[in-house]
């Protein structure tokens, strides 16, 4: 079977998972942390080389103030208690978006696990916070002004590859695969660039329930398409 080398999952559905439940909003997203070990190790049995996943978006800064607060917290939390593990493991964990945005917490457990797993190399595990593809694309479009500005670059030479090149990881491939849940069948401002030729699937799991037998079913779901990128 076909594996995907890049999965991204935009985990949503963990408000609808705590609500259906009469719990505080937080808990989905605690339990939705769950269903994150499930995926790693999921993605690490199948031999999938990146796995990206959507943890907060720019927009969601719009949220009330204490969600945000508790999921910037467990993101920290998260990450510092099972960097031991994704080490052992063989698991480099990578951060992409706007880092300045982060509390100082957050940002310093995210750094350190950065560090302390970048010698892994079996899969590389990318958080996305405070993303926004939007705001990828704009940063790199700055970049590239300014390094015309400053002669590094001849403005007539741009091609995709110098748009490329500036994103936030420009060493990882492009997905192969995009995984939604709870239903909604949309992209959010998730890597909008990267996801010029990716396969896509809406699932109606809310993120919290997504188990191992989810994950297989996306991955045969894959393997039965037929890739074409424009051609025949
Ligand atoms: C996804 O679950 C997690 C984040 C966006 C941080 P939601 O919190 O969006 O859950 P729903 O969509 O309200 O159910
Ligand atoms: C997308 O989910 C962002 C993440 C999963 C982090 P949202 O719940 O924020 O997206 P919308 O508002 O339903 O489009
Ligand atoms: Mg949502």
């Amino acid at each position: 079977m076909e594996i995907p080398r890049h999965i991204a999952f935009i985990m949503d559905g963990n408000g609808r998972w705590a609500r259906s439940r009469g719990l505080p909003r937080i808990k989905g997203h605690e339990a939705g942390a769950e269903a994150v070990r499930r995926v790693v190790a999921a993605a690490l049995r199948h031999g999938v080389r990146y796995l990206t996943l959507y943890a907060f978006s720019v927009e969601n800064w719009s949220r009330p103030q204490a969600e945000v607060k508790a999921l910037m917290r467990l993101l920290g939390r998260f990450v510092s208690s099972n960097v031991d593990e994704l080490r052992r493991k063989g698991v480099r964990v990578r951060v992409m978006g706007r880092r300045s945005d982060l509390p100082r917490a957050t940002d310093r457990a995210l750094a350190a696990a950065e560090l302390e797993t970048a010698p892994c190399s079996k899969l590389q595990l990318v958080i996305c916070v405070s993303y926004g593809g939007r705001t990828e694309i704009a940063e790199a479009a700055r970049r590239l002004a300014l390094d015309a500005a400053a002669g590094r670059i001849d403005p007539t030479s741009i091609d995709e590859s110098a748009v490329a090149s500036r994103l936030y990881l420009p060493d990882v491939p492009d997905p192969d695969l995009v995984v939604r849940t709870s239903g909604e069948r949309r992209l959010s401002n998730f890597l909008l660039w990267q996801c010029a030729y990716a396969e896509m699937l809406f699932v109606p799991v809310l993120w919290p329930d997504f188990d191992m037998a989810d994950f297989d079913a996306a991955l045969e779901d894959y393997a039965s398409r037929s890739r074409r990128f424009g051609g025949v």
